[in-house]
């Protein structure tokens, strides 16, 4: 089970960032979008994202030309027929999804390896949905997938060995690093993560420190990149609000379950970065701690 095509299901976030990785190290591939408005703004991202890498002296020129020679798009599922392995990155809906791998699963070959992106769900509830089930895997990318270098391997316990010695050696031709995971909710990152960010969003509800502060003092004492304000910014509230939704139901654990503030953020289309409001204001451009909103959104609690 060697991988020399891939295919990708979904051009948002996590699946131009599986695309262009998958590209720029010299795999055909081939991303699949539901419409060409969807498609032309998900391979524009991958451009703009290596354009400005380049001008950081973090991306090169040769990583440009690559991603062009080997990255194509295409509406049609029919496009990938040829691919060796398929990873989905659509959005997180266990029925959405089945459908797709069911529809894909007739048109693919017999030897074709799926894997899904999913943070939150079981990777053996989707492996139902086909007939390959030795040949279903987890693969969880990480944000902003060309950096990150994590990918989290899930086994079903149906899962052939074959398949999973296949999607680790993708991973390592990848330039990533892959760890070996079971067929559990959240994996390994999101079990140890969500509650460290849902506990950041209780130390503000408590009034222990500022947004700022909050995250200045992980940055600073203890060497974190981001503060865990910051990052629920990126991440996206909403996305974590399910997230843990999910491990709440699963676990029935109140270290997953969502502050009220959390709640309330949501509730009001505060979803961080992308919505330009969330525990910052990224309206003016460079991030401003919300605090004043944030206080005033407590009073009512
Ligand atoms: N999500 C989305 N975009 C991110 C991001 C994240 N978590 N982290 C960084 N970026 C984007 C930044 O917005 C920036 O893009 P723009 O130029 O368009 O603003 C670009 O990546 C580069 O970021 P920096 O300016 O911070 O550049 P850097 O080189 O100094 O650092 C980095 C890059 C190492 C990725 C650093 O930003 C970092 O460590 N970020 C946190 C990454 C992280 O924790 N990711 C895991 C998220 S959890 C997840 O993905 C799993 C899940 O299921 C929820």
């Amino acid at each position: 089970m060697e991988i020399k095509k891939v295919g990708v299901l979904g051009c948002g976030l996590m699946g131009s960032g599986i695309a262009h990785t998958a590209a720029r190290n010299g795999f055909p591939t081939v991303v699949r979008e539901v419409n060409q408005e969807l498609l032309d703004k998900g391979l524009k991202g991958v451009f703009d994202f290596i354009d400005k890498s380049i001008q950081r002296k973090k991306g090169t020129v040769f990583e440009r030309r690559q991603v062009k020679n080997y990255l194509t798009g295409t509406t049609k599922f029919e496009d990938l027929a040829g691919c060796d392995l398929i990873i989905e990155a659509i959005p997180e809906n266990l029925e959405l999804k089945n459908e797709t791998f069911a529809a894909l699963d007739k048109i693919v070959g017999k030897d074709t390896i799926f894997a899904s992106n999913t943070s939150s769900l079981k990777v053996v509830d989707m492996a139902r949905a086909t007939a390959r089930k030795d040949k279903f895997i987890g693969m969880h990318f990480f944000n902003p997938v060309p950096v990150m270098k994590l990918v989290e391997v899930v086994r079903t316990k149906e899962t052939s060995d074959e398949a999973f010695a296949a999607a680790m050696a993708f991973v390592k031709k990848i330039d990533k690093v892959g760890v070996a995971c079971i067929d559990t909710t959240g994996f390994v990152v999101n079990r140890l993560l969500v509650p460290y960010l849902l506990d950041a969003i209780r130390a503000y509800e408590a009034g222990i420190a500022t947004v700022q502060d909050i995250d200045n003092a992980m940055m600073i004492g203890c060497g974190y990149p981001m503060g865990p304000l910051t990052l629920l910014d990126f991440v996206g509230l909403e996305t974590t609000h399910y997230i843990g939704g999910i491990m709440t139901k699963e676990f029935g654990l109140p270290q997953y379950h969502s502050p009220w503030l959390l709640q309330k953020m949501v509730e009001k289309g505060m979803y961080g970065k992308k919505s330009k409001v969330g525990f910052y204001d990224y309206s003016k451009g460079e991030p401003i701690p919300n605090d004043a909103a944030l206080k005033k959104l407590l009073e009512e609690k």
